[in-house]
Protein backbone atom coordinates (compact mmCIF):
# COMPACT_ATOMS: atom_id res chain seq x y z
CA UNK A 1 0.00 0.00 0.00
CA UNK A 2 1.10 3.27 -0.84
CA UNK A 3 0.41 6.06 1.28
CA UNK A 4 2.67 8.83 -0.20
CA UNK A 5 0.27 10.08 -3.04
CA UNK A 6 -2.93 11.10 -0.81
CA UNK A 7 -0.16 12.32 2.13
CA UNK A 8 1.39 14.36 -0.24
CA UNK A 9 -1.99 15.58 -2.15
CA UNK A 10 -4.22 16.00 0.74
CA UNK A 11 -1.66 17.47 3.81
CA UNK A 12 1.18 19.51 4.54
CA UNK A 13 4.97 19.12 4.20
CA UNK A 14 6.37 21.61 6.91
CA UNK A 15 8.77 24.35 6.38
CA UNK A 16 9.13 23.57 2.81
CA UNK A 17 7.48 24.47 -0.49
CA UNK A 18 5.14 21.97 -1.57
CA UNK A 19 6.64 21.01 -4.83
CA UNK A 20 8.89 18.45 -5.06
CA UNK A 21 7.85 16.89 -1.86
CA UNK A 22 7.90 13.28 -2.17
CA UNK A 23 7.56 11.19 0.99
CA UNK A 24 8.79 8.19 1.30
CA UNK A 25 6.11 5.35 2.53
CA UNK A 26 7.39 4.34 5.86
CA UNK A 27 6.06 1.08 7.02
CA UNK A 28 8.00 -0.02 10.35
CA UNK A 29 10.53 0.71 12.96
CA UNK A 30 12.21 -0.73 15.39
CA UNK A 31 15.07 0.33 17.41
CA UNK A 32 17.60 3.08 15.59
CA UNK A 33 15.88 1.40 12.11
CA UNK A 34 12.92 2.55 9.32
CA UNK A 35 11.77 0.43 7.13
CA UNK A 36 10.19 1.42 4.05
CA UNK A 37 7.17 -0.22 1.57
CA UNK A 38 10.14 -1.21 -0.95
CA UNK A 39 11.83 -3.35 1.94
CA UNK A 40 14.74 -0.86 2.19
CA UNK A 41 15.84 -0.08 5.67
CA UNK A 42 17.25 3.66 6.72
CA UNK A 43 19.65 4.28 9.96
CA UNK A 44 17.43 6.84 12.12
CA UNK A 45 20.94 9.01 12.98
CA UNK A 46 18.75 11.89 13.89
CA UNK A 47 16.21 10.13 16.21
CA UNK A 48 13.75 11.87 13.50
CA UNK A 49 13.70 15.56 15.26
CA UNK A 50 16.14 14.64 17.71
CA UNK A 51 12.78 13.19 19.81
CA UNK A 52 12.86 9.54 19.29
CA UNK A 53 15.75 8.82 22.11
CA UNK A 54 14.32 5.81 23.22
CA UNK A 55 14.82 4.27 19.76
CA UNK A 56 11.37 3.01 17.79
CA UNK A 57 9.05 0.26 18.99
CA UNK A 58 10.28 0.31 22.78
CA UNK A 59 7.29 -2.71 24.30
CA UNK A 60 7.74 -1.07 27.63
CA UNK A 61 6.31 2.81 26.88
CA UNK A 62 3.85 1.03 24.40
CA UNK A 63 2.53 -1.26 27.47
CA UNK A 64 2.52 2.15 29.29
CA UNK A 65 -0.01 3.40 27.00
CA UNK A 66 -2.56 0.61 26.41
CA UNK A 67 -2.21 0.59 30.86
CA UNK A 68 -2.95 4.24 30.30
CA UNK A 69 -5.70 3.95 27.70
CA UNK A 70 -7.36 1.29 30.02
CA UNK A 71 -7.34 3.42 33.05
CA UNK A 72 -8.57 6.67 32.36
CA UNK A 73 -8.99 7.67 28.53
CA UNK A 74 -9.42 10.96 29.48
CA UNK A 75 -10.58 13.74 32.30
CA UNK A 76 -10.81 17.31 32.16
CA UNK A 77 -7.00 18.77 33.85
CA UNK A 78 -9.44 19.76 36.39
CA UNK A 79 -9.31 16.30 38.23
CA UNK A 80 -6.28 14.53 39.86
CA UNK A 81 -5.73 11.29 37.90
CA UNK A 82 -2.93 7.87 38.88
CA UNK A 83 -0.89 8.49 35.70
CA UNK A 84 -0.46 12.78 36.78
CA UNK A 85 0.80 11.77 39.80
CA UNK A 86 2.91 9.16 38.86
CA UNK A 87 4.39 11.26 36.04
CA UNK A 88 5.24 14.06 38.78
CA UNK A 89 6.61 11.09 41.02
CA UNK A 90 9.01 10.52 38.22
CA UNK A 91 10.16 13.91 37.01
CA UNK A 92 10.85 15.27 40.61
CA UNK A 93 13.43 12.41 40.34
CA UNK A 94 15.03 13.72 37.44
CA UNK A 95 14.38 17.64 36.82
CA UNK A 96 17.20 19.99 37.59
CA UNK A 97 17.38 21.07 41.44
CA UNK A 98 14.86 23.72 42.28
CA UNK A 99 12.14 22.70 40.09
CA UNK A 100 9.00 21.80 42.05
CA UNK A 101 5.61 22.38 40.00
CA UNK A 102 4.49 21.46 36.30
CA UNK A 103 2.29 22.17 33.60
CA UNK A 104 1.83 20.03 31.16
CA UNK A 105 1.12 20.47 27.39
CA UNK A 106 0.95 18.51 23.95
CA UNK A 107 4.34 20.04 22.08
CA UNK A 108 7.36 22.47 23.02
CA UNK A 109 6.12 24.86 21.34
CA UNK A 110 2.76 25.21 24.07
CA UNK A 111 5.54 24.49 26.76
CA UNK A 112 7.45 27.48 26.01
CA UNK A 113 3.94 29.55 25.00
CA UNK A 114 3.48 28.52 28.83
CA UNK A 115 6.49 29.38 29.87
CA UNK A 116 6.83 32.71 28.76
CA UNK A 117 3.09 33.60 29.80
CA UNK A 118 4.16 32.68 33.27
CA UNK A 119 7.16 34.56 33.53
CA UNK A 120 5.27 37.63 32.39
CA UNK A 121 2.20 37.22 34.73
CA UNK A 122 4.87 36.64 37.67
CA UNK A 123 6.65 39.39 36.89
CA UNK A 124 3.94 41.73 35.67
CA UNK A 125 4.24 44.88 34.73
CA UNK A 126 7.63 43.65 33.08
CA UNK A 127 6.64 41.87 29.82
CA UNK A 128 10.17 41.85 27.82
CA UNK A 129 11.64 38.33 26.79
CA UNK A 130 15.47 38.09 25.29
CA UNK A 131 16.14 35.64 23.37
CA UNK A 132 18.95 34.68 20.71
CA UNK A 133 19.36 35.20 17.33
CA UNK A 134 20.69 31.56 16.58
CA UNK A 135 17.56 29.50 18.41
CA UNK A 136 14.24 27.67 17.64
CA UNK A 137 11.54 27.88 20.49
CA UNK A 138 7.88 26.58 18.30
CA UNK A 139 6.29 27.82 15.41
CA UNK A 140 2.97 29.32 17.19
CA UNK A 141 2.99 33.21 17.80
CA UNK A 142 4.80 33.88 20.76
CA UNK A 143 7.20 30.80 20.30
CA UNK A 144 7.97 31.98 17.05
CA UNK A 145 8.20 35.50 18.03
CA UNK A 146 10.84 34.54 20.75
CA UNK A 147 12.66 32.07 17.98
CA UNK A 148 15.90 33.81 16.05
CA UNK A 149 16.18 31.71 12.92
CA UNK A 150 14.90 32.77 9.58
CA UNK A 151 11.41 30.53 10.26
CA UNK A 152 10.59 33.77 11.78
CA UNK A 153 10.75 36.37 8.98
CA UNK A 154 7.92 34.70 7.82
CA UNK A 155 5.10 36.21 10.34
CA UNK A 156 6.75 39.16 10.78
CA UNK A 157 6.07 42.16 11.30
CA UNK A 158 3.18 40.28 13.51
CA UNK A 159 5.00 38.85 16.55
CA UNK A 160 4.97 39.30 19.70
CA UNK A 161 5.69 42.53 21.21
CA UNK A 162 8.89 43.16 23.42
CA UNK A 163 11.12 40.07 22.49
CA UNK A 164 14.86 41.63 21.84
CA UNK A 165 17.26 39.44 20.23
CA UNK A 166 21.21 39.16 21.67
CA UNK A 167 24.22 36.97 20.06
CA UNK A 168 24.88 33.87 20.32
CA UNK A 169 28.14 31.99 22.20
CA UNK A 170 28.51 30.80 18.47
CA UNK A 171 32.99 30.73 18.76
CA UNK A 172 33.24 29.14 15.10
CA UNK A 173 31.64 31.90 13.68
CA UNK A 174 31.90 34.88 16.66
CA UNK A 175 29.01 37.21 15.85
CA UNK A 176 31.18 39.92 18.10
CA UNK A 177 34.30 39.04 15.95
CA UNK A 178 36.37 37.96 18.94
CA UNK A 179 38.43 35.07 19.63
CA UNK A 180 37.74 32.78 22.92
CA UNK A 181 38.74 32.90 25.49
CA UNK A 182 40.00 36.33 24.96
CA UNK A 183 36.95 37.88 24.63
CA UNK A 184 36.25 37.34 28.11
CA UNK A 185 32.64 35.75 27.11
CA UNK A 186 31.83 39.46 25.70
CA UNK A 187 28.41 37.78 24.02
CA UNK A 188 27.79 36.83 28.36
CA UNK A 189 28.26 40.48 29.34
CA UNK A 190 26.73 42.05 26.50
CA UNK A 191 22.97 39.99 27.74
CA UNK A 192 23.72 42.27 31.29
CA UNK A 193 23.73 45.75 29.15
CA UNK A 194 20.50 44.79 27.15
CA UNK A 195 18.93 43.88 30.61
CA UNK A 196 19.79 47.36 32.17
CA UNK A 197 18.92 49.30 28.98
CA UNK A 198 15.86 47.32 28.08
CA UNK A 199 14.44 47.87 31.39
CA UNK A 200 10.94 45.94 31.31
CA UNK A 201 12.24 42.58 30.79
CA UNK A 202 10.73 39.83 32.15
CA UNK A 203 12.61 36.81 31.19
CA UNK A 204 15.60 35.60 29.15
CA UNK A 205 15.12 32.42 27.72
CA UNK A 206 17.84 30.22 26.09
CA UNK A 207 18.67 26.66 24.33
CA UNK A 208 21.54 25.35 26.72
CA UNK A 209 23.40 23.79 23.69
CA UNK A 210 21.67 25.26 20.55
CA UNK A 211 19.88 22.42 18.77
CA UNK A 212 18.53 22.88 15.15
CA UNK A 213 20.62 25.77 14.49
CA UNK A 214 23.92 24.10 14.15
CA UNK A 215 24.45 21.89 17.82
CA UNK A 216 26.07 24.90 19.38
CA UNK A 217 28.07 24.06 22.49
CA UNK A 218 28.69 27.46 24.74
CA UNK A 219 31.97 28.18 26.01
CA UNK A 220 31.92 26.95 30.03
CA UNK A 221 31.87 30.30 31.51
CA UNK A 222 28.90 31.17 29.17
CA UNK A 223 25.87 29.62 31.34
CA UNK A 224 27.10 30.29 34.81
CA UNK A 225 27.82 33.74 33.75
CA UNK A 226 24.18 34.44 32.21
CA UNK A 227 22.52 32.67 35.31
CA UNK A 228 24.36 35.00 37.55
CA UNK A 229 23.03 37.81 35.42
CA UNK A 230 19.23 37.43 35.32
CA UNK A 231 19.34 37.02 38.89
CA UNK A 232 21.58 40.40 39.37
CA UNK A 233 18.79 41.86 37.30
CA UNK A 234 15.54 40.32 38.40
CA UNK A 235 15.03 38.53 35.57
CA UNK A 236 13.29 35.07 34.85
CA UNK A 237 16.31 32.34 33.55
CA UNK A 238 14.00 29.57 30.97
CA UNK A 239 16.16 26.75 29.95
CA UNK A 240 14.38 25.25 26.82
CA UNK A 241 15.37 22.23 26.96
CA UNK A 242 12.84 20.89 24.84
CA UNK A 243 16.11 18.95 22.89
CA UNK A 244 18.69 19.05 24.94
CA UNK A 245 16.82 17.20 27.94
CA UNK A 246 16.42 13.43 28.51
CA UNK A 247 19.87 12.33 28.15
CA UNK A 248 20.86 13.77 24.57
CA UNK A 249 23.65 15.38 26.73
CA UNK A 250 24.45 12.45 28.89
CA UNK A 251 22.90 14.18 31.75
CA UNK A 252 19.17 14.41 32.24
CA UNK A 253 19.22 18.28 31.24
CA UNK A 254 21.72 20.24 29.89
CA UNK A 255 21.65 22.66 32.68
CA UNK A 256 23.09 19.98 34.90
CA UNK A 257 26.76 20.07 32.63
CA UNK A 258 27.18 23.53 34.38
CA UNK A 259 25.20 23.25 37.24
CA UNK A 260 22.59 26.00 36.56
CA UNK A 261 19.34 26.07 38.59
CA UNK A 262 16.80 27.87 35.60
CA UNK A 263 13.22 29.40 37.54
CA UNK A 264 11.60 27.83 34.41
CA UNK A 265 12.60 24.54 32.43
CA UNK A 266 10.73 23.55 29.14
CA UNK A 267 10.91 20.33 27.77
CA UNK A 268 8.92 18.18 24.87
CA UNK A 269 10.16 15.09 22.79
CA UNK A 270 12.55 13.15 24.56
CA UNK A 271 10.02 13.03 28.00
CA UNK A 272 8.03 10.48 26.41
CA UNK A 273 10.87 9.51 24.03
CA UNK A 274 7.66 11.02 21.28
CA UNK A 275 5.61 7.56 22.03
CA UNK A 276 2.77 10.14 22.14
CA UNK A 277 2.64 14.18 22.41
CA UNK A 278 3.78 15.70 25.64
CA UNK A 279 5.05 19.51 26.58
CA UNK A 280 6.48 20.14 30.09
CA UNK A 281 6.68 23.08 31.83
CA UNK A 282 8.11 23.13 34.52
CA UNK A 283 8.58 25.83 37.38
CA UNK A 284 10.74 27.07 41.00
CA UNK A 285 8.72 27.02 44.01
CA UNK A 286 8.98 30.66 44.42
CA UNK A 287 6.80 30.64 40.69
CA UNK A 288 4.39 28.46 41.99
CA UNK A 289 3.77 29.86 45.36
CA UNK A 290 3.14 33.00 43.62
CA UNK A 291 -0.33 31.69 42.22
CA UNK A 292 -1.42 30.47 45.43
CA UNK A 293 -3.09 34.05 45.63
CA UNK A 294 -2.76 34.78 41.47
CA UNK A 295 -4.59 33.66 38.52
CA UNK A 296 -2.97 31.20 36.51
CA UNK A 297 -4.09 32.38 33.74
CA UNK A 298 -3.69 29.49 31.65
CA UNK A 299 -4.72 25.84 30.08
CA UNK A 300 -5.66 23.48 27.14
CA UNK A 301 -8.08 20.83 26.84
CA UNK A 302 -5.75 18.30 26.12
CA UNK A 303 -3.44 19.46 29.48
CA UNK A 304 -2.09 16.44 31.36
CA UNK A 305 -3.56 14.12 29.16
CA UNK A 306 -3.86 10.83 31.42
CA UNK A 307 -2.34 8.32 28.77
CA UNK A 308 0.18 10.84 27.51
CA UNK A 309 1.48 11.28 30.71
CA UNK A 310 1.50 7.63 31.85
CA UNK A 311 4.51 7.19 29.04
CA UNK A 312 6.76 9.48 31.55
CA UNK A 313 6.84 7.40 34.41
CA UNK A 314 7.79 4.19 31.73
CA UNK A 315 9.85 6.25 29.83
CA UNK A 316 12.35 7.59 33.52
CA UNK A 317 12.40 4.02 34.04
CA UNK A 318 13.43 2.53 30.62
CA UNK A 319 16.54 5.40 30.74
CA UNK A 320 17.38 4.14 34.11
CA UNK A 321 17.22 0.17 33.25
CA UNK A 322 19.67 0.66 30.44
CA UNK A 323 22.23 2.85 32.12
CA UNK A 324 21.26 5.43 28.85
CA UNK A 325 23.25 8.25 30.42
CA UNK A 326 26.03 5.97 30.98
CA UNK A 327 25.85 4.73 27.29
CA UNK A 328 25.90 8.33 25.84
CA UNK A 329 28.76 9.39 28.08
CA UNK A 330 30.86 5.99 26.07
CA UNK A 331 29.28 6.43 22.79
CA UNK A 332 30.07 10.55 22.95
CA UNK A 333 34.19 9.97 23.25
CA UNK A 334 33.99 7.55 20.26
CA UNK A 335 31.46 9.69 17.60
CA UNK A 336 34.10 12.40 18.86
CA UNK A 337 37.46 10.63 17.52
CA UNK A 338 35.34 9.69 14.66
CA UNK A 339 34.41 12.98 13.66
CA UNK A 340 37.72 14.69 14.37
CA UNK A 341 38.97 11.46 11.53
CA UNK A 342 36.34 12.91 9.31
CA UNK A 343 37.54 16.36 9.44
CA UNK A 344 40.83 15.84 9.11
CA UNK A 345 39.93 14.18 5.67
CA UNK A 346 37.44 16.17 4.54
CA UNK A 347 38.22 20.04 3.65
CA UNK A 348 34.56 21.23 3.47
CA UNK A 349 34.15 20.38 7.22
CA UNK A 350 34.84 23.74 9.15
CA UNK A 351 33.70 22.16 12.30
CA UNK A 352 32.73 19.44 14.59
CA UNK A 353 31.05 20.17 17.84
CA UNK A 354 28.69 18.42 20.05
CA UNK A 355 28.34 16.47 23.19
CA UNK A 356 26.81 12.84 24.27
CA UNK A 357 24.95 11.91 21.35
CA UNK A 358 24.14 15.20 19.95
CA UNK A 359 26.92 16.74 17.05
CA UNK A 360 27.01 19.29 14.65
CA UNK A 361 29.31 18.78 11.36
CA UNK A 362 29.19 22.35 9.82
CA UNK A 363 30.33 23.00 6.02
CA UNK A 364 32.33 25.59 5.00
CA UNK A 365 32.44 26.26 0.79
CA UNK A 366 35.94 27.92 0.85
CA UNK A 367 38.86 28.85 2.65
CA UNK A 368 37.31 31.96 3.72
CA UNK A 369 34.85 29.30 5.85
CA UNK A 370 31.98 30.80 4.01
CA UNK A 371 28.69 28.81 4.59
CA UNK A 372 27.76 26.06 2.15
CA UNK A 373 24.10 27.50 2.81
CA UNK A 374 22.46 30.43 4.65
CA UNK A 375 19.54 31.14 6.68
CA UNK A 376 18.39 33.48 3.31
CA UNK A 377 18.61 30.33 1.02
CA UNK A 378 16.47 28.60 3.72
CA UNK A 379 14.03 31.42 3.66
CA UNK A 380 13.74 31.10 -0.46
CA UNK A 381 13.35 27.11 -0.25
CA UNK A 382 16.61 27.22 -2.04
CA UNK A 383 18.12 23.11 -2.54
CA UNK A 384 21.68 23.84 -0.38
CA UNK A 385 24.33 21.28 -0.18
CA UNK A 386 23.70 20.00 2.65
CA UNK A 387 20.17 19.06 0.95
CA UNK A 388 22.71 17.13 -1.42
CA UNK A 389 23.93 15.20 1.24
CA UNK A 390 21.11 14.11 3.26
CA UNK A 391 19.71 12.66 -0.04
CA UNK A 392 22.62 10.92 -0.78
CA UNK A 393 23.06 9.40 2.69
CA UNK A 394 19.11 8.97 2.26
CA UNK A 395 19.52 6.67 -0.81
CA UNK A 396 21.94 4.75 0.73
CA UNK A 397 20.28 4.20 4.00
CA UNK A 398 20.61 6.67 6.63
CA UNK A 399 18.43 9.29 7.34
CA UNK A 400 19.88 12.61 8.82
CA UNK A 401 18.38 15.67 9.58
CA UNK A 402 20.36 19.17 8.44
CA UNK A 403 20.05 22.62 8.86
CA UNK A 404 21.92 25.26 6.59
CA UNK A 405 25.27 24.70 6.39
CA UNK A 406 25.02 22.06 8.83
CA UNK A 407 24.48 18.12 9.59
CA UNK A 408 23.23 17.22 12.97
CA UNK A 409 24.00 13.89 14.09
CA UNK A 410 21.47 12.79 17.19
CA UNK A 411 20.39 9.27 16.65
CA UNK A 412 18.56 7.44 19.56
CA UNK A 413 20.26 6.82 22.67
CA UNK A 414 19.75 3.24 22.25
CA UNK A 415 22.27 3.39 19.24
CA UNK A 416 25.30 0.58 19.17
CA UNK A 417 28.89 0.99 17.84
CA UNK A 418 28.63 -0.93 14.74
CA UNK A 419 25.00 1.25 13.68
CA UNK A 420 27.33 4.74 14.25
CA UNK A 421 29.86 3.24 12.62
CA UNK A 422 27.74 2.71 10.00
CA UNK A 423 26.32 6.12 10.03
CA UNK A 424 29.78 7.89 9.73
CA UNK A 425 30.87 5.78 6.89
CA UNK A 426 28.34 7.25 4.65
CA UNK A 427 28.53 10.50 6.01
CA UNK A 428 32.53 9.99 5.08
CA UNK A 429 31.48 9.35 1.95
CA UNK A 430 29.18 11.80 1.05
CA UNK A 431 31.18 14.69 1.99
CA UNK A 432 32.69 14.38 -1.35
CA UNK A 433 29.75 16.27 -2.17
CA UNK A 434 30.97 19.38 0.04
CA UNK A 435 34.47 18.23 -0.51
CA UNK A 436 33.87 18.99 -4.37
CA UNK A 437 32.16 22.30 -4.07
CA UNK A 438 35.06 23.67 -2.04
CA UNK A 439 37.52 22.51 -4.95
CA UNK A 440 35.34 24.03 -7.36
CA UNK A 441 35.26 27.20 -5.44
CA UNK A 442 39.09 27.37 -4.88
CA UNK A 443 40.02 26.80 -8.41
CA UNK A 444 37.80 29.72 -9.40
C1 LIG B 1 14.71 23.98 21.43
C2 LIG B 1 13.33 23.76 20.89
N1 LIG B 1 12.31 24.39 21.47
C3 LIG B 1 11.04 24.23 21.04
C4 LIG B 1 10.76 23.40 19.97
C5 LIG B 1 9.34 23.24 19.52
O1 LIG B 1 8.89 21.98 19.87
P1 LIG B 1 7.65 21.30 19.08
O2 LIG B 1 8.09 21.06 17.69
O3 LIG B 1 7.39 20.05 19.88
O4 LIG B 1 6.51 22.24 19.18
C6 LIG B 1 11.79 22.72 19.34
C7 LIG B 1 11.52 21.84 18.19
O5 LIG B 1 12.38 21.35 17.53
C8 LIG B 1 13.11 22.91 19.80
O6 LIG B 1 14.17 22.30 19.23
Amino acid sequence: MDYSEIVREHSFGTWRKQSGWKPINLISAKGSWLYDDKGRSYLDFSSQLVNVNLGHGNERVIKSIEEGLMDVQYVSPAFATKARANAIKSLLEVVPKGIHKFFFSTSGTEANEAAVKISKLVKSPKYKVVSRYRSYHGSTLASMSLTGDYRRWFTEPNSMPGVVRVPEPYCFRCPLKLKYPDCGIACANYVDYVLKQEGNVSAVIMEPITGTNGVVVPPKEYLPMIRKITKENDVLFIADEVMTGWGRTGEWFAVNLWGIEPDIITTAKGASASYLPVGVTGVSKEISDFFEDHMFAHGHTFEAHPVVLSTIPAVIDEYKKLDLLSHVKEMSSYVEKRLNEIKEKHKSVGDVRGIGLFWGVELIKDDKMTPVGTYEDKYNGKPTTVDKITSYMMERGVYIFGGASWLVISPPLIINKEEIDKGLNVLDDALQISDQEFHENRSK
